[in-house]
């Protein structure tokens, strides 16, 4: 899926059931870290019109899932708990290019977000699959499509912009990455947990 190279053991859906008011709470703080993520990029790379304006988009878009979120934890007498930290982001983070040409460093920021959305969107899709919860399930299903969408814009934009860097081979090096970071995570009731 998405080109994942290991996919998300079912159990990790009634991990995540078990404790919704957890899942919830991490879930909430995915949705807000995806919005700031699009701000910043659209912060750094203000000359590029189509960027700025596709971004802002998707910005929007993860306050209204964060919204969503909230207000589900809202209705089900559950508190927002504070920001978790992400360890897996953390991780994908620090594979990210940071030296190199400006240009490098931009497209392997991009290729991170796609990363992201590419395995939350394949988390939502199995937890729309397992859980028992049928309205959570309809939600998470339709997040899927979203997350999906958003991973196809950052993909297509690392595209575009490549210049001085080959976005086939690298975007194989971060699947192959992320295909061996994913293996220590899928027990914990966090979205990327
Ligand atoms: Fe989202
Ligand atoms: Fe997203």
């Amino acid at each position: 899926m998405l080109g994942l190279k290991l996919l998300t053991d079912p159990r990790w859906a009634n991990i995540a059931e078990s404790n919704l008011e957890e899942i919830l709470t991490d879930h909430a703080w995915c949705e807000q870290k995806a919005a700031s993520n699009a701000i910043s990029l659209i912060t750094q790379n203000s000359e590029l019109e189509d960027l700025v304006h596709e971004l802002t988009a998707i910005a929007i878009e993860e306050m209204e899932h964060f919204k969503m979120v909230i207000d589900i934890i809202k209705e089900r007498g559950y508190e927002l708990g504070r920001e978790r930290k992400d360890d897996y982001v953390g991780q994908l983070m620090k594979f990210a290019k940071k030296d190199g040409s400006r240009n490098q460093a931009f497209i392997d920021r991009l290729l991170f977000a796609a990363m992201i959305e590419a395995r939350s969107c394949e988390r939502f899709r199995v937890l729309s699959k397992n859980i028992k919860d049928q309205d959570l399930a309809k939600f998470y299903h339709d997040l899927m499509v979203s997350e999906a969408n958003h991973y196809t814009t950052f993909l297509n934009f690392a595209k575009k912009y490549t210049k001085d860097v080959d976005v086939d081979k690298r975007w194989k090096e971060w699947l192959e990455f992320e295909g061996n970071l994913i293996q220590s995570y899928g027990k914990k009731e966090q979205i990327h947990g």
